[in-house]
């Protein structure tokens, strides 16, 4: 008798998909942005960086944040990237590609940069950096919409923003903002992650925004508790319960992205 295969279950292993950038290599770049600062950005870029490796991707993450980069600490990487003939090898780690001004500068150096010099600072990395082949390179922008992500939706024109959010009203009003000028600039949105979703109690402002944006949640993500006891979110995702979490991420945002045409 012929086995049939659930569709989850067909969605969720390796599928080839259409190359969706201009990009040299790079076959999707996925934006993770929001307005407000602190509400998950880097959290949701590392988590969904494991869950796309975990579905059979090789996957990129690129710490856009140059004046609070933090990426490196929460996929738990500490080592420099190569560079060869003026070209910048990011760093390798558990499969999964990362670059990080964090790991070129010590920590201790301050990052003095005006808006210019940090968009100038990005034109170059753009040009230097080989990533080598990806299917996903995923953006952990900073927060607002400044130099740097201006500069980046010109230069990548995202295939996929994911908007993260917490049903906070603060949050909401910011996501609002960077909304705008997504819809001005006709990046697709792939849908809202509501983060630490079972922190607050206000759902009607949440349902209000989304009605009013007219966008979907993608995924949730409720308080992870251990995130108090370390950073690495590696770590955190090791247990059956939290891998399974991964797979059922990486399916729902596959589904959105193999729906693009
Ligand atoms: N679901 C969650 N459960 C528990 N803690 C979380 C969760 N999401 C994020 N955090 C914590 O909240 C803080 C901010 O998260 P994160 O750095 O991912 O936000 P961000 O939007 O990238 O911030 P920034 O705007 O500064 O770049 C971190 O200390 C992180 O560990
Ligand atoms: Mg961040």
């Amino acid at each position: 008798m012929e086995e049939k295969t659930c569709p989850s279950a067909e969605l969720f292993f390796k599928r080839e998909f259409k190359k969706h950038t201009g990009i040299k290599d790079i076959r999707f770049v996925l934006a993770i942005g929001s307005g407000k600062g602190g509400v998950g950005k880097t959290t949701v870029s590392a988590i969904l960086s494991l869950a796309l490796k975990k579905a059979g991707y090789l996957v990129g993450v690129f710490d856009l944040d140059f004046y609070g980069p933090n990426l490196h600490l929460v996929l738990g990487v500490n080592k420099k990237p190569m560079v060869e003939f003026g070209k910048i090898k990011p760093v390798s780690s558990d499969n999964i590609k990362i670059l990080s001004l964090a790991l070129m500068i010590a920590e201790k150096e301050p990052i003095f940069m005006r808006g210019l010099m940090a968009s100038k600072l990005l034109q170059e990395l753009l040009q230097k950096v080989e990533w080598g082949p990806l299917d996903f390179l995923i953006l952990d922008l900073p927060p607002g919409t400044g130099d740097i992500f201006l500069t980046m939706l010109d230069f990548f024109n995202p295939e996929g923003f994911i908007l993260i959010t917490t049903p906070h009203k603060l949050a909401l009003s910011d996501a609002k903002r960077t909304l705008s000028i997504l819809k001005e600039k006709m990046v697709p949105i792939l849908g809202v992650v509501k983060n630490m979703a079972d922190f607050f109690e206000d759902e009607t402002s949440f349902q209000d925004f989304l009605n009013e944006q007219k966008l979907n949640v993608l995924f949730e993500i409720p308080v992870l508790k251990e995130l108090s006891k370390t950073e690495n979110l590696t770590e955190v995702f090791e247990s059956s319960e939290k891998q399974k979490f991964l797979e059922t991420i990486a399916e729902k945002v596959l589904d959105k992205v193999f729906r693009i045409k």
